[in-house]
Protein backbone atom coordinates (compact mmCIF):
# COMPACT_ATOMS: atom_id res chain seq x y z
CA UNK A 1 0.00 0.00 0.00
CA UNK A 2 1.28 3.52 -0.65
CA UNK A 3 1.75 5.86 2.24
CA UNK A 4 -0.92 7.75 3.86
CA UNK A 5 1.88 10.31 4.17
CA UNK A 6 3.94 11.82 2.09
CA UNK A 7 7.37 12.30 2.32
CA UNK A 8 7.09 15.35 4.00
CA UNK A 9 5.16 13.71 6.48
CA UNK A 10 1.94 15.47 5.31
CA UNK A 11 -1.22 13.65 5.31
CA UNK A 12 -2.33 12.75 1.93
CA UNK A 13 -4.91 9.92 2.32
CA UNK A 14 -6.57 8.86 5.40
CA UNK A 15 -7.89 5.01 4.89
CA UNK A 16 -6.76 3.45 8.19
CA UNK A 17 -5.51 5.01 11.89
CA UNK A 18 -3.03 2.03 11.64
CA UNK A 19 0.62 3.11 11.26
CA UNK A 20 -0.26 7.09 12.23
CA UNK A 21 2.18 7.89 15.36
CA UNK A 22 0.59 9.24 18.42
CA UNK A 23 2.01 13.12 17.52
CA UNK A 24 -0.66 12.91 14.28
CA UNK A 25 -3.27 11.96 15.69
CA UNK A 26 -2.66 14.45 18.81
CA UNK A 27 -2.05 17.27 15.75
CA UNK A 28 -5.44 16.22 13.94
CA UNK A 29 -7.32 16.22 17.70
CA UNK A 30 -6.19 19.93 18.52
CA UNK A 31 -6.90 21.32 15.28
CA UNK A 32 -10.42 19.96 15.73
CA UNK A 33 -10.81 21.63 19.30
CA UNK A 34 -10.15 24.88 17.30
CA UNK A 35 -12.81 24.02 14.75
CA UNK A 36 -15.46 23.33 17.80
CA UNK A 37 -18.21 25.01 18.11
CA UNK A 38 -21.10 24.33 20.42
CA UNK A 39 -24.45 23.55 19.17
CA UNK A 40 -25.96 27.30 19.03
CA UNK A 41 -22.48 28.85 18.26
CA UNK A 42 -22.07 29.87 15.00
CA UNK A 43 -20.24 27.65 13.26
CA UNK A 44 -17.16 27.79 12.02
CA UNK A 45 -16.77 29.21 8.66
CA UNK A 46 -13.22 29.12 6.65
CA UNK A 47 -11.54 29.10 3.59
CA UNK A 48 -8.92 26.26 3.88
CA UNK A 49 -10.92 24.26 1.17
CA UNK A 50 -11.42 27.02 -1.13
CA UNK A 51 -11.13 25.48 -4.94
CA UNK A 52 -11.12 22.29 -3.48
CA UNK A 53 -13.96 19.74 -4.87
CA UNK A 54 -14.98 16.81 -3.09
CA UNK A 55 -17.16 13.74 -3.77
CA UNK A 56 -18.88 11.85 -1.48
CA UNK A 57 -19.05 8.39 -2.58
CA UNK A 58 -21.38 6.35 -0.07
CA UNK A 59 -22.17 2.63 -1.14
CA UNK A 60 -23.95 1.51 2.08
CA UNK A 61 -26.46 3.56 3.55
CA UNK A 62 -25.56 6.92 6.27
CA UNK A 63 -26.78 9.80 7.87
CA UNK A 64 -24.66 11.12 10.35
CA UNK A 65 -21.47 10.79 8.67
CA UNK A 66 -22.49 11.60 5.05
CA UNK A 67 -24.08 14.61 6.50
CA UNK A 68 -20.95 15.30 8.80
CA UNK A 69 -18.48 15.32 5.44
CA UNK A 70 -20.89 17.15 3.60
CA UNK A 71 -21.10 20.15 6.95
CA UNK A 72 -17.19 19.92 7.37
CA UNK A 73 -16.26 20.68 3.83
CA UNK A 74 -18.80 23.53 2.97
CA UNK A 75 -17.28 24.91 6.02
CA UNK A 76 -13.88 25.10 4.88
CA UNK A 77 -15.52 26.72 1.34
CA UNK A 78 -15.12 23.35 -0.80
CA UNK A 79 -17.53 22.35 -3.60
CA UNK A 80 -19.31 19.42 -2.66
CA UNK A 81 -20.67 16.73 -4.50
CA UNK A 82 -23.23 14.08 -3.10
CA UNK A 83 -24.04 11.36 -5.88
CA UNK A 84 -26.92 9.40 -5.45
CA UNK A 85 -24.99 6.31 -6.26
CA UNK A 86 -28.21 3.66 -6.56
CA UNK A 87 -28.94 5.07 -9.53
CA UNK A 88 -25.68 6.01 -10.56
CA UNK A 89 -23.13 4.56 -13.37
CA UNK A 90 -21.91 1.46 -10.34
CA UNK A 91 -25.80 0.06 -10.44
CA UNK A 92 -24.93 -0.23 -14.18
CA UNK A 93 -21.76 -1.76 -14.05
CA UNK A 94 -19.01 0.82 -14.25
CA UNK A 95 -15.85 0.08 -11.80
CA UNK A 96 -15.28 2.20 -9.03
CA UNK A 97 -12.16 2.94 -10.66
CA UNK A 98 -13.86 4.49 -13.85
CA UNK A 99 -16.23 6.21 -11.76
CA UNK A 100 -13.27 8.14 -10.46
CA UNK A 101 -11.19 8.61 -13.39
CA UNK A 102 -14.47 10.40 -14.55
CA UNK A 103 -14.40 12.50 -11.74
CA UNK A 104 -11.18 13.34 -11.58
CA UNK A 105 -11.70 14.63 -15.02
CA UNK A 106 -13.97 17.11 -13.87
CA UNK A 107 -11.25 18.67 -11.04
CA UNK A 108 -12.36 16.26 -8.18
CA UNK A 109 -9.73 16.57 -5.24
CA UNK A 110 -11.13 14.45 -2.73
CA UNK A 111 -13.01 11.43 -2.72
CA UNK A 112 -14.98 10.57 0.29
CA UNK A 113 -15.81 6.78 0.00
CA UNK A 114 -17.65 4.31 1.65
CA UNK A 115 -18.23 0.76 0.84
CA UNK A 116 -18.48 -2.71 2.19
CA UNK A 117 -15.78 -4.31 0.04
CA UNK A 118 -12.54 -4.64 2.40
CA UNK A 119 -9.58 -3.22 0.37
CA UNK A 120 -11.51 -1.10 -1.76
CA UNK A 121 -9.90 2.22 -0.02
CA UNK A 122 -6.24 0.73 -0.63
CA UNK A 123 -6.78 -0.14 -3.87
CA UNK A 124 -8.28 3.32 -5.09
CA UNK A 125 -5.10 5.10 -3.03
CA UNK A 126 -2.82 3.09 -5.36
CA UNK A 127 -4.75 4.13 -8.73
CA UNK A 128 -5.48 7.98 -7.92
CA UNK A 129 -3.71 10.95 -9.63
CA UNK A 130 -0.82 12.43 -7.30
CA UNK A 131 -2.93 15.40 -6.68
CA UNK A 132 -6.03 13.19 -5.43
CA UNK A 133 -7.08 12.14 -2.15
CA UNK A 134 -9.11 9.19 -0.32
CA UNK A 135 -10.50 9.44 2.71
CA UNK A 136 -12.65 6.34 4.00
CA UNK A 137 -16.09 6.61 5.27
CA UNK A 138 -16.32 2.82 6.51
CA UNK A 139 -14.38 0.30 5.08
CA UNK A 140 -16.36 -3.41 5.55
CA UNK A 141 -15.85 -3.86 9.26
CA UNK A 142 -12.13 -3.53 8.83
CA UNK A 143 -11.96 0.81 9.55
CA UNK A 144 -13.92 3.98 10.07
CA UNK A 145 -10.90 6.42 10.88
CA UNK A 146 -12.49 9.73 11.41
CA UNK A 147 -15.05 8.24 13.55
CA UNK A 148 -12.30 6.35 15.49
CA UNK A 149 -10.65 10.26 16.24
CA UNK A 150 -13.72 11.39 16.51
CA UNK A 151 -14.28 8.93 19.77
CA UNK A 152 -10.79 9.67 21.08
CA UNK A 153 -11.54 13.59 20.88
CA UNK A 154 -14.52 13.00 22.44
CA UNK A 155 -13.01 11.03 25.16
CA UNK A 156 -10.14 13.51 25.46
CA UNK A 157 -12.39 16.00 26.06
CA UNK A 158 -13.48 14.66 29.53
CA UNK A 159 -10.77 12.75 30.74
CA UNK A 160 -7.57 14.58 29.49
CA UNK A 161 -5.55 11.62 29.50
CA UNK A 162 -5.27 8.57 28.01
CA UNK A 163 -3.38 6.51 30.07
CA UNK A 164 -5.04 4.35 32.92
CA UNK A 165 -8.35 4.41 31.00
CA UNK A 166 -10.30 1.68 31.55
CA UNK A 167 -12.78 1.30 28.55
CA UNK A 168 -15.21 -1.39 27.47
CA UNK A 169 -16.46 -1.63 23.86
CA UNK A 170 -19.72 -3.67 24.31
CA UNK A 171 -21.65 -5.09 21.52
CA UNK A 172 -21.18 -6.41 17.86
CA UNK A 173 -17.39 -5.64 18.00
CA UNK A 174 -17.11 -8.77 15.18
CA UNK A 175 -18.41 -6.48 12.48
CA UNK A 176 -17.58 -3.42 13.42
CA UNK A 177 -15.28 -1.12 11.79
CA UNK A 178 -16.07 1.57 14.70
CA UNK A 179 -14.85 -0.74 17.25
CA UNK A 180 -11.60 -1.37 15.15
CA UNK A 181 -10.66 2.18 14.73
CA UNK A 182 -11.25 3.61 17.97
CA UNK A 183 -9.54 0.54 19.74
CA UNK A 184 -6.49 1.42 17.18
CA UNK A 185 -6.39 5.08 18.27
CA UNK A 186 -6.85 4.09 21.96
CA UNK A 187 -4.04 1.89 21.82
CA UNK A 188 -1.83 4.37 19.61
CA UNK A 189 -2.40 7.29 22.62
CA UNK A 190 -1.76 4.83 25.71
CA UNK A 191 -4.70 3.21 26.74
CA UNK A 192 -3.67 -0.23 27.35
CA UNK A 193 -7.20 -1.51 29.38
CA UNK A 194 -9.42 -2.32 26.61
CA UNK A 195 -12.31 -4.57 28.07
CA UNK A 196 -14.39 -6.38 24.57
CA UNK A 197 -17.43 -7.04 25.42
CA UNK A 198 -19.97 -9.34 23.83
CA UNK A 199 -22.02 -12.73 23.17
CA UNK A 200 -19.26 -15.11 22.60
CA UNK A 201 -20.41 -15.16 18.73
CA UNK A 202 -20.19 -11.62 18.32
CA UNK A 203 -16.75 -11.19 19.65
CA UNK A 204 -13.58 -11.03 17.33
CA UNK A 205 -11.05 -14.02 16.40
CA UNK A 206 -8.16 -13.80 18.75
CA UNK A 207 -5.54 -12.88 16.54
CA UNK A 208 -7.82 -9.45 16.87
CA UNK A 209 -7.37 -6.51 19.16
CA UNK A 210 -4.12 -7.84 20.96
CA UNK A 211 -3.80 -7.37 24.52
CA UNK A 212 -7.66 -6.78 25.15
CA UNK A 213 -9.70 -8.77 27.65
CA UNK A 214 -12.49 -10.75 26.79
CA UNK A 215 -16.10 -10.76 28.26
CA UNK A 216 -19.34 -13.01 27.52
CA UNK A 217 -21.26 -10.98 30.71
CA UNK A 218 -21.62 -7.53 30.39
CA UNK A 219 -21.81 -6.69 34.22
CA UNK A 220 -18.23 -8.30 34.30
CA UNK A 221 -17.20 -6.44 31.25
CA UNK A 222 -18.42 -2.80 32.68
CA UNK A 223 -17.61 -2.89 36.32
CA UNK A 224 -15.17 0.08 37.08
CA UNK A 225 -14.78 1.49 33.48
CA UNK A 226 -14.09 4.75 32.79
CA UNK A 227 -15.63 4.51 29.05
CA UNK A 228 -18.54 2.22 27.78
CA UNK A 229 -19.25 2.41 24.44
CA UNK A 230 -21.98 0.37 23.18
CA UNK A 231 -22.16 -0.70 19.63
CA UNK A 232 -25.38 -1.62 17.61
CA UNK A 233 -26.14 -5.33 16.44
CA UNK A 234 -24.95 -4.87 12.42
CA UNK A 235 -27.48 -7.31 11.02
CA UNK A 236 -26.22 -6.36 7.38
CA UNK A 237 -23.16 -8.20 7.93
CA UNK A 238 -24.78 -12.03 9.35
CA UNK A 239 -25.63 -14.58 7.59
CA UNK A 240 -28.05 -15.38 10.05
CA UNK A 241 -29.64 -12.42 11.40
CA UNK A 242 -33.25 -13.33 11.44
CA UNK A 243 -32.83 -15.56 14.31
CA UNK A 244 -31.59 -12.75 16.81
CA UNK A 245 -34.39 -11.86 19.38
CA UNK A 246 -33.84 -8.35 20.32
CA UNK A 247 -35.58 -8.49 23.59
CA UNK A 248 -33.52 -11.50 24.75
CA UNK A 249 -29.98 -9.40 23.64
CA UNK A 250 -31.62 -6.13 26.06
CA UNK A 251 -32.39 -8.58 28.61
CA UNK A 252 -28.25 -10.02 28.72
CA UNK A 253 -26.00 -7.15 26.93
CA UNK A 254 -28.60 -4.28 26.80
CA UNK A 255 -26.81 -1.25 29.19
CA UNK A 256 -29.30 -0.08 31.49
CA UNK A 257 -29.06 2.84 34.30
CA UNK A 258 -29.01 -0.34 36.63
CA UNK A 259 -25.81 -1.87 35.21
CA UNK A 260 -24.58 1.01 34.40
CA UNK A 261 -24.10 1.58 38.37
CA UNK A 262 -21.17 -1.06 38.04
CA UNK A 263 -18.94 1.17 36.00
CA UNK A 264 -17.19 4.15 37.17
CA UNK A 265 -18.80 7.18 38.61
CA UNK A 266 -17.72 9.80 36.27
CA UNK A 267 -18.33 7.20 32.92
CA UNK A 268 -18.59 8.31 30.01
CA UNK A 269 -21.37 6.20 27.62
CA UNK A 270 -20.42 6.77 23.83
CA UNK A 271 -22.32 5.23 21.07
CA UNK A 272 -21.13 5.65 17.48
CA UNK A 273 -25.10 5.35 16.16
CA UNK A 274 -27.41 4.64 14.77
CA UNK A 275 -28.62 3.89 17.91
CA UNK A 276 -31.36 1.03 18.48
CA UNK A 277 -33.25 2.14 21.67
CA UNK A 278 -34.22 -0.71 24.26
CA UNK A 279 -31.80 -3.56 22.23
CA UNK A 280 -28.23 -2.62 23.01
CA UNK A 281 -29.18 0.73 24.99
CA UNK A 282 -31.91 2.34 27.18
CA UNK A 283 -33.27 5.32 26.23
CA UNK A 284 -32.58 6.27 29.92
CA UNK A 285 -29.11 5.89 29.66
CA UNK A 286 -29.06 7.27 25.82
CA UNK A 287 -30.41 10.43 27.35
CA UNK A 288 -29.15 10.07 30.09
CA UNK A 289 -26.32 12.60 32.31
CA UNK A 290 -23.43 10.20 31.52
CA UNK A 291 -24.33 10.07 27.78
CA UNK A 292 -21.93 11.72 25.42
CA UNK A 293 -23.92 10.85 22.13
CA UNK A 294 -24.39 13.85 20.76
CA UNK A 295 -20.71 15.51 21.88
CA UNK A 296 -19.37 12.37 19.34
CA UNK A 297 -21.94 13.76 16.32
CA UNK A 298 -20.29 17.53 17.49
CA UNK A 299 -16.87 16.36 17.39
CA UNK A 300 -17.38 14.23 13.97
CA UNK A 301 -17.79 17.81 11.99
CA UNK A 302 -14.80 19.10 13.85
CA UNK A 303 -12.94 16.25 13.69
CA UNK A 304 -13.53 15.76 9.74
CA UNK A 305 -12.71 19.17 9.19
CA UNK A 306 -9.27 18.88 10.85
CA UNK A 307 -8.46 15.76 8.78
CA UNK A 308 -9.51 17.60 5.49
CA UNK A 309 -7.75 21.12 6.19
CA UNK A 310 -4.63 18.50 6.98
CA UNK A 311 -4.98 17.22 3.55
CA UNK A 312 -5.64 20.14 1.77
CA UNK A 313 -2.72 21.62 2.96
CA UNK A 314 -0.82 18.22 1.62
CA UNK A 315 -2.41 17.99 -1.60
CA UNK A 316 -1.58 22.38 -2.81
CA UNK A 317 2.29 20.52 -2.81
CA UNK A 318 0.99 17.92 -5.24
CA UNK A 319 -0.78 20.35 -7.78
CA UNK A 320 -0.04 20.56 -11.32
CA UNK A 321 1.24 24.13 -11.91
CA UNK A 322 -1.07 26.45 -14.33
C1 LIG B 1 -21.32 3.12 12.13
C2 LIG B 1 -20.88 2.60 10.79
O1 LIG B 1 -21.49 2.85 9.77
O2 LIG B 1 -19.87 1.94 10.81
N1 LIG B 1 -22.05 4.30 12.12
C3 LIG B 1 -21.40 5.49 11.94
O3 LIG B 1 -20.61 5.66 11.05
N2 LIG B 1 -21.68 6.46 12.82
C4 LIG B 1 -21.83 2.10 13.03
C5 LIG B 1 -23.06 1.33 12.64
O4 LIG B 1 -23.52 1.39 11.50
O5 LIG B 1 -23.56 0.64 13.51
Amino acid sequence: MRSQQDSAGGLRHLITLEGLARDALTAILDRAERYRRLPGQPAYEGRELAGVTLANLFFEPSTRTRASFDLASRRLGAHVLNLDLHSSSRAKGESMLDTIYTLEAMNTDVFVIRDSEAGMPEFLIDHVAPHVSVISAGEAHLSHPTQGLLDVLTIRTHKRRFTGLKVAIVGDIKHSRVARSAATALSTLGTTDLRLVAPQALLPEEAEFRGAQRFTRIEDGIAGADVVMMLRIQKERMAQAASLDDAAYFREFGLTAQRLKLAAPSVLVMHPGPMNRGVEISSEVADGPRSVIREQVNNGVAVRMAVLASIATTLTRHRRPL
